[in-house]
């Protein structure tokens, strides 16, 4: 994953920044690590792979209840990380322990809605892998299943809490970007969909990343506009490349493309360009925000540093980690720009002050259905097309 070159420490931002009036205000904007009584949420952790790299055991406010994942080794895995005594072989068998408040959905991109709607059904509030779900259908269900049952929904959306987001957040909340926007947002992992790709295949057999769609697996570029702004991506036109890899010639998705480029206008009438590359050289997650009085540049693996530009003023060069934000035990460096940590503990910070989570059912659908619709419009060649929203009415 790419350089963020954050800082270990906001005093080391401020002191190094020399632009005192922009970091002054930003620190200004840090809220506390409040200790959040004793009360403990109980979670259930579903699935080895992915699912075994989050701090629910380093969280003052979680206990984890029980794991599970189809796979024994990925149970047992999952009972090693989290010191965890109950296993249970399903999902579906987990969700009906009264003993489990909430269930972290950690499966293959394609089971999430199903299984999301198999947690609400059971009670369960839910925090889940990205994409929230591959289809305009779930969506629908996913928002009727959560308005009927009351229950907490979040995406784990990791570019929203790399550092360089947390900040172009702030900036934007404090109207610094000025009256225009154009974010460029891409996420480059070549190989993923190949007919060669070891994460493709598992034991002899094709995984659900085989000639996976690009947008539909969107939220980790569409997250950096959507997770910064609160904006919609109302409109879309999307190109895709087409690849001669056997992969994308034979898959479940009947896709073609390993790469696709999409161009959204917002709801603010702001312009973002959003890229999902399984193919080209180029790695990681990335953006950069360019607005009339200030642009951010997120560091890369190219070679970019990070940096804000403002005219008339000094660049600022460092971003702070924001480390401060989490409870002592979670000021660990995690994965993903340590966003890990900062998701975990969001998730339960919510549900122990009974709101909704930052990134919620709303806004998730918000970085979710844009890919689906922007890979319609690459099956019809680039047609714009109108995203439809699946906002609370
Ligand atoms: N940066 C990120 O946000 C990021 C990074 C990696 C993966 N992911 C996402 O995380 C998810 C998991 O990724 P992965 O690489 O671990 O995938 P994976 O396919 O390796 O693992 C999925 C696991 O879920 C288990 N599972 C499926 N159905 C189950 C059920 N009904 N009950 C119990 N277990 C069940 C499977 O046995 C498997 O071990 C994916 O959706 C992926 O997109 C996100």
């Amino acid at each position: 994953m790419p350089d963020d070159r954050t800082d270990s420490t906001r005093r080391g931002f401020i002191a190094a920044s020399g632009a005192a009036a922009l970091a002054g205000s930003l620190a200004q904007s840090l809220p506390a690590a409040e200790p959040k009584g004793d009360r403990k949420i109980r979670i259930g952790v579903v699935g080895g792979g992915f699912g075994a790299s989050f701090q629910w055991h380093l969280d003052p406010n979680c206990t984890v209840e029980a794991v599970s994942d189809l796979r024994a080794d990925r149970r047992s895995r999952l009972q090693k990380v989290y010191t965890c005594a109950k296993p249970y072989e399903s999902l579906e068998r987990l969700v009906l322990d009264p003993e489990v408040d909430a269930v972290a959905v950690f499966t293959e991109a394609p089971n999430h809605a199903r299984h999301v709607l198999e947690c609400f059904k059971h009670g369960k509030h839910v925090i889940s892998a990205v994409p929230a779900c591959c289809s305009l259908e779930e969506a629908q269900q996913m928002k009727e299943a959560k308005e009927k049952t009351g229950r907490q929904y979040m995406m784990a959306e990791t570019s929203y809490y790399r550092a360089a987001c947390i900040l172009a957040r702030d900036v934007w909340a404090e109207g610094k970007f000025g009256d225009f926007l154009y974010s460029e947002v891409e996420y480059y992992h070549p190989g993923i969909g190949h007919a060669r790709d070891g994460l493709s295949h598992s034991g002899g057999k094709r995984t659900w990343r085989y000639g996976y769609p690009p947008m539909l697996y969107p939220t980790h570029s569409t997250g950096f506009h959507v997770g910064v702004t609160k904006e919609r991506l109302t409109h879309v036109s999307c190109v895709g490349w087409k690849s001669k890899d056997p992969g994308f010639a034979d898959n479940p998705y009947s896709n073609p493309f390993a790469s696709q480029s999409a161009l959204f206008r917002t709801s603010g009438d702001n312009i973002c360009r959003c890229n999902v590359f399984w193919h080209g050289h180029g790695h990681g997650e990335r953006a950069q925000w360019m607005g009339a009085d200030l642009t951010i540049f997120m560091g890369s693996w190219s070679g970019q540093p990070f940096v804000i530009k403002q005219a008339g003023k000094p660049d600022v060069r460092k971003c702070p980690d924001y480390l401060d934000r989490l409870p002592e035990p979670m000021r660990v460096r995690s994965g993903h720009g340590n966003s890990h940590t900062f998701l975990t503990h969001e998730f339960i910070a919510a549900l122990v002050e009974g709101r909704a989570p930052a990134v919620d059912l709303y806004e998730s659908l918000a970085m979710t259905v844009p890919g689906i619709v922007a890979m319609e419009s690459a099956r019809k060649g680039g047609e714009q097309l109108k995203v439809p929203g699946f906002d609370k009415a």
